[in-house]
């Protein structure tokens, strides 16, 4: 049993849907000779819906209002759309192997499906405690953050849980997005991360120190420094309790656990150039891998960001995962015509009223500025190498400033005086 397509994107997700629509824009493709394959039941969504407006106790969002491409205010691409389009959906498949040499995937269904082109773009899986050690984070009442079946789990745990304890296990993005989504549900939240401090893949102990005051305020408690050993359950198996690592014990009616992700690589191990220190499929500026009939796009893509110097980084962000996915179309379909990517980095995040944006690369010495003490505040930092504003992070600011310090950090902006940088703080980036 088999199919065969000209073009197979493998997986459902954000760049999934972002790479459909620039094909069908680009009409480099005749009906019935693309494809996408996807484990999910449902078209590509705009996945950072799930920690944001899927959770509001009111008005949440539900499907079909976030399929991709809403989230860059772009069409929406329902069911109806492919069909129109004449893209074929492949859901709720899971591919269990490929084999490069032979352009083939093996679906768990017992399906082959053949591809001239392939792309890739399986995203990521959430780590389970059980990889740290820590068993039975099976229970019902804990929940993973990765698709909208977790999601479904997770609202279904808040529901059941008004005025309760929740534990939070991580201090990065999904622990960060998820506490203030608990607290918003009115659920008591205690925050559970090894690091000295929240996202300390990004923020400096200054930003932070923010943020976590601000959660404070809105009644989180943060248990730094420390990881859980343990679960407390009763007869049925729900977790009551969770048990750090100096015995403690953290009552819990529901727990959230985000501790990381890894590239979905496996099907490819062996069979394509793998980054081995980003842990992702390694790519050209083309988004092509080793094999020339296959692209890597997204959350598994380890590429060369030519800010950087040409160094190969795997970014775990929606806007790199649209870019990457519209770009290795380009070069697919009019590859003479594609440059190599040239791509700058960007993350942002909003929680209860903040909001706040990233640009560039966090290495270097960092200089503050503006106000951390107002509850609608206005500051950030940036980061300086080499005399050359390498990062920028800003909380609270508007559209023109944003698109001022991310220009900064695209123009390397020269810094002549660090403490005149801190003075001027935004400033510096506007009159850039
Ligand atoms: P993505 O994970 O979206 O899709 C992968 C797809 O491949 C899935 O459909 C999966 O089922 C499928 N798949 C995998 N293996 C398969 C197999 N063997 N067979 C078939 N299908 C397979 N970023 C950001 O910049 N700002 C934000 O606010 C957020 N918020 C956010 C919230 C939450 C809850 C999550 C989980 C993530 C974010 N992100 C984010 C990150 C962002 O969503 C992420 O970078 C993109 O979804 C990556 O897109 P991909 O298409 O690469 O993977
Ligand atoms: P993360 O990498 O942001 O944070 C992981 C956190 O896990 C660390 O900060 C650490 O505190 C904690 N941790 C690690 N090992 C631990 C252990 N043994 N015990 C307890 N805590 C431990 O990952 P995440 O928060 O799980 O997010 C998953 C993915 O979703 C990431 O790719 C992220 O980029 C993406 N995401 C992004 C956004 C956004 O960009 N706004 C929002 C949500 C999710």
């Amino acid at each position: 049993m088999g199919r065969a397509f000209v073009y197979v994107i493998l997986g459902g997700g954000v760049a999934a849907g972002y790479a459909a629509l620039e094909f069908a824009r680009r009409g480099g493709y005749s009906r019935g000779e693309l494809c996408i394959i996807s484990e999910e039941a449902v078209a590509p969504y705009e996945r950072p819906a799930l920690s944001k407006g899927y959770l509001l106790p009111e008005g949440a969002a539900r499907l079909p209002g976030f399929h991709t491409c809403v989230g860059a205010n772009d069409e929406l691409l329902t069911t109806k759309w492919y069909k129109e389009q004449g893209i074929e959906l492949v859901l709720g498949t899971k591919v269990i192997s490929a084999d490069v040499r032979r352009k083939t995937l093996l679906t768990a269904t017992g399906e082959t499906i053949s591809y001239k082109t392939l792309i890739i773009a399986t995203g990521a899986r959430a780590l389970k405690l059980e990889e740290f050690g820590i068993q039975g984070s099976d229970a019902e009442n804990i929940c993973y953050l990765r698709n909208i079946d977790d999601a479904d789990k997770l609202v279904n745990a808040m529901k059941s849980c008004s005025g309760g304890n929740a534990v939070v296990i991580g201090g990065g993005y999904i622990g960060m997005e998820c506490a203030a989504a608990l607290v918003t549900n009115k659920i008591r939240v205690t925050m559970v991360f090894p690091e000295k401090h929240c996202m300390g893949r990004l923020f400096t102990p200054k930003i932070a120190e923010y943020y976590e005051n601000y959660y404070t305020s809105k009644g989180v408690t943060f248990v730094k420094g420390t990881v859980l050993t343990s679960f407390e359950k009763d007869t049925t198996g729900k977790v009551t309790a969770v048990i750090l690592k100096d015995g403690k014990h953290l009552p819990a009616d529901m727990v959230v656990v985000g501790i990381g992700i890894r590239a979905n690589t496996s099907l490819f191990e062996g069979q394509l150039v793998m980054s081995m220190e980003n842990g992702g499929i390694k790519v050209n500026g083309q988004m092509q891998t080793s094999d020339s009939s296959v692209y890597a796009v997204g959350d598994v893509a380890a590429f060369p960001i030519k800010l950087f110097d040409g160094d190969i980084r795997r970014l775990e962000h929606v806007d790199s995962a649209r870019r990457t996915a519209r770009h290795a179309v380009a070069a697919i379909l009019e590859p003479s015509k594609t440059r190599d990517i040239d791509y700058l980095p960007f993350f942002y995040s909003r929680v209860f009223t903040l909001s706040w944006q990233f640009y560039g690369d966090n290495v270097g010495e960092v200089v503050h500025f503006g106000d951390f003490t107002s509850s609608s505040p206005r500051f950030g930092a940036y980061w300086v190498n080499k005399d050359r504003i390498t990062g920028a992070f800003l909380e609270g600011g508007s559209r023109e400033e944003y698109e001022a310090v991310s220009v900064a950090v695209c123009r390397k902006a020269k810094v002549a005086n660090m403490d005149e940088l801190g003075k001027q703080g935004l400033e510096f980036a506007i009159q850039e």
